[in-house]
């Protein structure tokens, strides 16, 4: 089957399309699929391809290749390492045995060890070099940490393309050429920044501002459609990376016997009549990219968790572990829940924590099921992070 996408004159998206894609690195949901885009780029001279695909989906990318008569490719421009874009280069090379793989000294030392590629098999490339093809000249750009150290993009000058890899990408299975459902792509764009992108979120700034530099009519990441406003992709990346939070509180909670849920409750309430707004996910049931999702611009992150073999729940440990890996722009944190008779529960979630620099509130469990006066002490801790919103100027 093939599925050609054409981006401008003699540029062309060869990639493979996975509609089938639930989980990606085996931790990273994608509930929407997604691609591997691969650019196929025609000059008058030479032919490059930027970036490969997923080798399990290698056929489509050589089905492609076939129904527009490419016989012979150059160069293979590898923007990153990672296998999703660069499986396929050792299958490539088989079939196109002239081509040589075009990247950054990183990048081919990482395909060395991934892929057991040779010495002989590549061009090494360094910051602002460029390439004719014949009328179309590729410029590489490095853009380190997005998410590997290796990562650049690659620019097609002539057509003002910005080739971006992972960069500005989303998990959606398509075939538009271009994102055309703004709502949804926005989603899981925000989604693949979440999951991915945002702990290097003070790095990305730099590469935003190279990218705009630029000034790219279409921008063409590796992951989802291509953006032919690139603006609206710049915009929601320099939204999500910028230090401004929202006057929102996320509640993380598992719940054994419905003592921590009673807390929850309480404290939406609270924190609803304190005037701040509130999203409560269950943690056994919920999508944990959603989570990710919503990790992105709050201020104020609970946890509740019951204390249950002298610790946290389990999920409650992975949540408080994901949250620091992640690395949010979260500003406060919180730890409540219900326990028996006693454990080391705010031990272990705040040793989960350690790389958040954020304020901890004191933290506030109840013995069993919560009575008057604890609910007194909840509407406490609801107003205690309404006057922290308020400090940060949050709130109004
Ligand atoms: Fe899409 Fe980092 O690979």
């Amino acid at each position: 089957m093939s599925m050609i996408r054409k981006l401008a004159e003699g540029v062309y998206n060869v990639g493979a399309i996975d509609w089938e894609r639930v989980l990606f690195d085996e931790i990273v949901s994608t509930p929407q699929g997604t691609s591997y885009n691969s650019y196929l780029i025609l000059g008058k001279d030479k032919v490059a391809l930027i970036d490969t695909v997923e080798p399990e989906k290698a056929d489509q990318l050589f089905a492609n290749l076939e129904e527009l008569g490419i016989e012979r490719i150059d160069y293979i421009v590898s923007n990153h390492a990672e296998q999703d874009h660069s499986g396929a280069i050792p299958e490539l090379l088989e079939k196109y045995p002239e081509a040589k793989v075009v990247t950054n000294a990183k990048c081919k030392g990482f395909e060395k060890d991934l892929l057991h590629l040779r010495d002989e098999d590549f061009i090494v490339i360094n910051e602002g070099d460029t390439l004719d093809l014949g009328g179309k000249t590729l410029k590489f750009v490095m853009t380190p940490w997005v998410h590997w150290p290796e990562t650049m993009s690659t620019f097609l000058l002539e057509d003002k393309i910005a080739f971006t890899c992972d960069f500005f990408g989303s998990h959606a299975a398509t075939t538009h050429t271009f994102a055309e459902q703004y709502d949804r792509i926005y989603h899981e764009a925000k989604r693949y920044y979440a999951e991915i992108m945002m702990p290097f979120r003070q790095i990305i700034a730099r590469n935003i501002t190279k990218i705009e530099e630029f000034g790219p009519k279409i921008i063409a990441p590796s992951h989802g459609p291509a953006y032919s406003d690139p603006k609206f992709i710049i915009n929601a990346y320099k939204e999500w990376i910028s230090p401004s939070t929202k006057n929102e509180a996320l509640i993380l909670y598992v719940s054994m016997h419905g003592s921590t849920k009673k807390m929850v409750d309480a404290l939406v309430d609270s924190l609803g009549k304190y005037g701040v707004e509130v999203k409560v996910r269950d943690l056994i049931r919920s999508d944990m990219g959603e989570v990710a999702i919503d990790l992105v611009d709050i201020t104020t992150l609970v946890i509740a968790t019951p204390t249950m073999l002298a610790g946290p729940h389990p999920q409650a440990v992975y949540a408080a572990y994901l949250a620091n890996a992640l690395k949010p722009k979260v500003k406060i944190v919180g730890i409540i829940g219900s326990y028996g008779w006693g454990g080391r529960t705010v031990d272990i979630l705040k040793a989960n924590l350690g790389a958040l620099k954020v304020e901890l509130l004191e933290p506030l469990l109840i013995k069993g099921l919560p009575k008057d006066e604890d609910y007194e002490k909840i509407d406490e801790f609801a107003k205690k992070i309404a006057e922290k919103h308020r400090e940060l100027g949050v709130m109004k």
